[in-house]
This record gives C-alpha cells, sequence and structure tokens, in this order.
C-alpha cells in the first residue's frame, strides 16, 4: 500500500488528521480484502475513521472538531500499521483488542470470534426465558469471548451462568471479561458438554459453528478461528450434536436455545422436534432472518432412571 502518495513528504509529523483520513479512504475502497464490493466511498470513509481513532484513541467528536490536527509520530505509525491490517481484512475488533457486545466492552483477540450484533438476537430470546429473579441455572456452549454469557450474567443477576468452550484460549479470555466485568461466571473447558456429567440446566443456549465447510463466505473471514466457524454436514454437526446432548443436561421444562445460519432454520426445528422437543420455534435476526431456534424439554431422558 503507497498511502503517503497523497500526503504532504516533507515530514510524517505534518500529515494532518484530514489528509491521512483521504489517502486511507482511497486505500480501504480499493481493498478487496476488506470490502468485497469496492469502491463504497462513504462505507470506506467510515471505516478509515473509525481505524484512526482507534488508533489515536479519540472519538468522532473530537474529529469533527479537529480534522486540521496533526498526527504526531507515532500515532502515523500506529495508524498506518492497522489500516494495513485492516486493508488485509483483519477485523477491526482484533486491533483494537475489544468488541462491544449488549453495551458490555468484551476483551477479544486472534483465536476469538468476534461477537456479532445479531447474537444479541439469541440473549434476547434467553432473557425471556429466565424470570428476573431466583437461581436459574443457564449453560453457554461454545462461549468464545463469553459474549452470551456475559450479557445474561449482566441482565440477570441471581442466576447461576456457566460457560464453556473446547478452547482453553477462549476460556480465558472469558473469565478475564468476566473478572473485568464483575460479572460471576463459572467457565470450563470442554467438549461441548464432557465437563458436565451430571449436571443439569434450565436454559442452554449455544452459538456453535454452523457455516458449510465449503462456503465460500469463510474466506472473507480468514482471520478467525476455523473451528468457531465452520462444522461438518452442510453446517449441522454441532447443531445435531448438541441437540442429541442436551436432554440429558436439561431440566424439566428447561430451555434449548440455538443460533444457526440464515437458511438453517427449518433443520434445526426438524432435528428439535425428532429429539423430542416441543413448542419449537424460530426467530429472526435484526435482519429478517430466522436466526435463533429453540424448544422445551418436557421429559426426563433415559439416562435419569
Ligand atoms: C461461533 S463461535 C461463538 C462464540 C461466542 N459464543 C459468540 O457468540 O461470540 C463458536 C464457539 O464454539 C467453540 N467450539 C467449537 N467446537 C466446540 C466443541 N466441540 N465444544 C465446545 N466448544 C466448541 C469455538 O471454540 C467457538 O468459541
Amino acid at each position: 500500500m503507497n498511502l503517503h502518495n497523497a500526503m504532504p513528504s516533507n515530514s510524517a509529523a505534518t500529515i494532518t488528521l484530514e489528509q491521512w483520513l483521504k489517502a486511507a479512504t482511497a486505500t480501504l475502497a480499493q481493498s478487496l480484502a476488506w470490502q468485497p464490493v469496492s469502491g463504497d466511498a462513504v462505507s470506506a470513509r467510515r471505516e478509515a475513521s473509525s481505524v484512526l481513532l482507534a488508533a489515536i484513541g479519540k472519538t468522532h467528536a473530537w474529529l469533527l472538531t479537529w480534522p486540521d490536527a496533526c498526527l504526531s509520530t507515532d500515532e502515523l505509525a500506529r495508524a498506518d500499521a492497522w489500516l494495513a491490517r485492516r486493508a488485509a481484512g483483519e477485523p477491526l475488533a482484533y486491533l483494537r483488542g475489544e468488541q462491544e457486545f449488549w453495551s458490555l466492552s468484551l476483551q477479544v483477540a486472534p483465536g476469538i470470534l468476534v461477537p456479532r450484533a445479531d447474537t444479541e438476537c439469541l440473549v434476547e430470546q434467553a432473557l425471556l426465558r429466565i424470570a428476573s429473579a431466583g437461581a436459574v441455572r443457564v449453560l453457554d456452549l461454545g462461549t468464545g469471548s463469553g459474549a452470551i454469557a456475559l450479557a445474561i450474567a449482566h441482565e440477570r443477576r441471581q442466576a447461576q451462568v456457566f460457560a464453556a468452550d473446547r478452547s482453553a484460549l477462549a476460556v480465558a479470555v472469558a473469565q478475564t471479561n468476566a473478572a473485568r466485568l464483575s460479572l460471576a461466571l463459572s467457565c470450563r473447558e470442554s467438549d461441548w458438554f464432557s465437563a458436565f456429567a451430571g449436571d443439569r440446566f434450565d436454559v442452554i443456549v449455544s452459538n456453535p459453528p454452523y457455516i458449510a465447510e465449503d462456503d465460500p463466505h469463510l474466506a472473507a473471514l480468514k482471520f478467525e478461528p476455523i473451528q468457531a466457524l465452520a462444522a461438518a454436514d452442510f453446517g449441522l454437526a454441532d447443531l445435531r450434536e448438541i441437540i442429541m446432548q442436551a436432554p440429558k443436561h436439561l431440566s424439566m421444562n428447561g430451555y434449548l436455545l440455538l443460533e444457526h445460519g440464515h437458511d438453517q432454520a427449518a433443520a434445526v426445528r426438524e432435528l428439535l422436534q425428532q429429539a423430542g422437543f416441543v413448542d419449537v420455534c424460530s426467530t429472526r435476526d435484526f435482519g429478517g432472518n430466522e436466526r435463533v431456534t429453540g424448544g422445551r424439554w418436557t421429559g426426563v431422558s433415559d439416562d435419569d432412571a
């Protein structure tokens, strides 16, 4: 990338925020890795602003007020380095080291899925099923940064919230986020339910990997861990595994709620019904796609006898 062609060549310290933004916007508009649909100057400018403000630790209001302020040498070096990483497609959240979810600031790092706004739909559905008072036991499977579990813990202070992930890094990050937010969370390394033998929960939530392994969209997500994104069997393998195992871990009338792909709702409903769940239904996300499907477990499993 030749960012400084459009900038004064005499000294880094004479580059203003506005000059840097103009060049950075052009760089991002041409970057296929950042944005498959190139040439969208408005979103490229917005993204360039986000990179700049994160790199120099200022607000949008500050940028609007001081567009002619000059970048220091250190600020320029950081802004350029972060722009190059963003132009290559790395999520802004990894550059900042944090991502907002459910208005909680969560630490994220390469190796941990960046929580998505659509996943707030799963949190909403869980909260509808968790009374504000009472020691309800909740489990978040595949917790990643802890996003879902911590949003629930934040809204339902009396709930006992558990979380699990197969990734030791995810468990460590989720625990760090819980401590940073002063929220109670019991987090374990676990292959789905393996670390919860004999345990039952009133609500189990999960946003498991659900993208088909040959889905071309995975290429645009190359900076995020593939094991957090893709699943065998057209993306349904992990959803099926959780649905099959959940009855052994649900209380009577407990709920299982699952996030899935926009075209997987019918398949997930069918899997839940086949497994014996009732009140099976799907909910749409903010984009209008069926995104969360869940059901109620009315019985006890054969293993209870
Ligand atoms: C789509 S990410 C969801 C992360 C987080 N819950 C969120 O919504 O941002 C899926 C998560 O499931 C975890 N995972 C994948 N396979 C797993 C398994 N067999 N057992 C437990 N966790 C698993 C991944 O490490 C990853 O953190």
